[in-house]
C-alpha cells in the first residue's frame, strides 16, 4: 500500500513538473506549424549531429537590456553588462517588433526575457502583451528587486508563462513578494547559486521557498567568470557535496523539488551540451550571443537579420567541439554546468 502511495505521490509531482505544464500550455494554445517543422529539423540535426544546420533555435532569449540595478561580483554577463552606451540596447516595442519578423522568432518555441535586468527596460509589459499573442512559451528571469506596487500589477496582466526568481542574500523580501503575487499567474521557480565552500547556503534557499510556499527551487553551480573564484565551483570528486546533498534529500523528502547543481567534471568524459543547435542570446539589434554563457557580440557570433546567420565559424566551431570524442573543448565551456549534462533538454 505505501509503495502504491509513493508511486502514486512521485506521479502527481511529475504532474506538475516545470516542463509537464509547459507541454500542456502548448496543447492547449499550439504554436504555428512552422514551429513543430523546426524543432523536427532540430531533432534531426541533434540525431545526425550535424554542424551545419538548417533550422534556428527552439530556443531564442533577449536582452531586454544589458543594464542591471545590481552589481553582482559573479555575474556571468562579466564586461558587457552596463556598457557606458547602454541605453542603446535598451529593447524596445519597435524593436521587437522587428526581430519578430525574422525566422529566428518565428520559428522559435520558447521566447525568454533576460537581461541584465529585465524591469529595467521601459517597453517590458507591452513587449510581454505583444509575446502572448504569439503562442510561443514565453519566460522571464527576473531579480525581482523593481517589480512593484503599479509594476506588479502590470506584470500579474502580463505574466509569462514561466517565471524564475533568482535569490541573493539581499532580495529576499523583493522574491517573497514577487513569487506571491505571481504564483497564480506563471508556472514559478526560485532559482540561487550555490557554492562548495557555502553549502549552508542550499538549507537556507529550502527553509526561504517553504516558508513562502514555493515548491520548485533551482540550485545552479557557480560559474567562474573570467576563471576567478575557481574555489566555489562543485566539481565531481567533493565529497563534502554528495553527503549534504543526501542528508538534505532525505529530510526534505517530498516537501519541495530541487534541481541539483551538476558538479563539473574533473575529467571530461563526455560533451552533451545541446545549446550550440538549439539556444542563442539576442540583444535589442539582432546581435547574437551563441549560448547562455555567451552575451551577444555581432563581431563574434553574427547579426538574426544576416543571412545563414546560425551558420557562422564561431557557431560550425562550437559544434565541432561539442561533437568531438575525448577532452578537447572551448575554454569557456570548461566549467560550465551545462557541459557534461544539458539542464534544459528542450
Ligand atoms: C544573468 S542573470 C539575468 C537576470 C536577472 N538579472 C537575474 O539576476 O535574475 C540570469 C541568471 O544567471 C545567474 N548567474 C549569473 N552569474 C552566474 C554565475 N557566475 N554562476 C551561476 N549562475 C549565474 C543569475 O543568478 C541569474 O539567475
Ligand atoms: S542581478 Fe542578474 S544581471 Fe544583475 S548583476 Fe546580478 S546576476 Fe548579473
Ligand atoms: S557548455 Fe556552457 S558555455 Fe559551453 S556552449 Fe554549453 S552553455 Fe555555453
Amino acid at each position: 500500500m505505501l509503495s502504491y502511495l509513493y508511486i502514486l505521490g512521485k506521479f502527481v509531482n511529475l504532474l506538475f513538473n516545470i516542463y509537464f505544464r509547459a507541454a500542456l500550455k502548448l496543447v492547449m494554445r499550439p504554436p504555428h506549424l512552422r514551429v513543430f517543422i523546426n524543432y523536427f529539423k532540430y531533432t534531426l540535426c541533434r540525431l545526425l549531429k550535424n554542424e551545419i544546420v538548417s533550422h534556428t533555435p527552439a530556443n531564442v532569449v533577449i536582452y531586454a537590456t544589458k543594464n542591471c540595478n545590481l552589481n553582482c561580483p559573479f555575474c556571468f554577463i562579466g564586461n558587457d553588462l552596463n556598457p557606458p552606451d547602454g541605453y542603446k540596447y535598451q529593447l524596445t516595442l519597435e524593436d521587437y517588433k522587428k526581430l519578430s519578423e525574422t525566422g529566428f522568432i518565428k520559428n522559435a518555441l520558447r521566447i525568454g526575457l533576460l537581461g541584465g535586468e529585465p524591469f529595467l527596460c521601459k517597453d517590458i509589459f507591452k513587449i510581454l502583451e505583444l509575446m502572448k499573442t504569439q503562442k510561443k512559451i514565453i519566460t522571464v528571469v527576473t531579480n525581482a528587486t523593481l517589480v512593484k506596487e503599479a509594476k506588479l500589477e502590470k506584470f500579474q496582466e502580463t505574466a509569462p508563462d514561466i517565471l524564475g526568481l533568482s535569490l541573493y542574500k539581499s532580495n529576499h523580501n523583493d522574491v517573497a513578494l514577487v513569487y506571491s503575487a505571481m504564483k497564480n499567474k506563471s508556472i514559478l521557480w526560485i532559482q540561487t547559486i550555490i557554492e562548495a565552500t557555502d553549502l549552508a547556503l542550499i538549507e537556507k534557499a529550502i527553509e526561504f521557498c517553504l516558508k513562502i510556499g514555493c515548491n520548485n527551487l533551482r540550485l545552479s553551480n557557480f560559474y567562474p567568470t573570467y576563471g576567478e573564484n575557481m574555489d566555489k565551483v562543485i566539481f565531481d570528486d567533493d565529497k563534502n557535496f554528495f553527503r549534504y546533498k543526501t542528508a538534505i534529500n532525505k529530510k526534505y523528502k517530498d516537501q519541495i523539488r530541487i534541481d541539483w547543481p551538476f558538479p563539473i567534471a574533473r575529467k571530461i568524459l563526455k560533451k552533451q551540451c545541446l545549446q550550440p543547435i538549439n539556444y542563442v542570446h539576442l540583444d535589442n539589434q539582432g546581435a547574437i550571443g551563441a549560448c547562455f554563457m555567451r552575451a551577444p557580440n555581432e563581431a563574434i557570433h553574427g547579426n538574426v537579420f544576416d543571412d545563414n546567420a546560425w551558420n557562422g565559424k564561431f557557431h560550425i566551431d562550437l559544434r565541432r567541439k561539442m561533437n568531438s570524442k575525448g577532452t578537447e573543448c572551448d575554454p569557456v565551456c570548461r566549467y560550465c554546468e551545462n557541459l557534461s549534462e544539458d539542464l534544459y533538454k528542450i
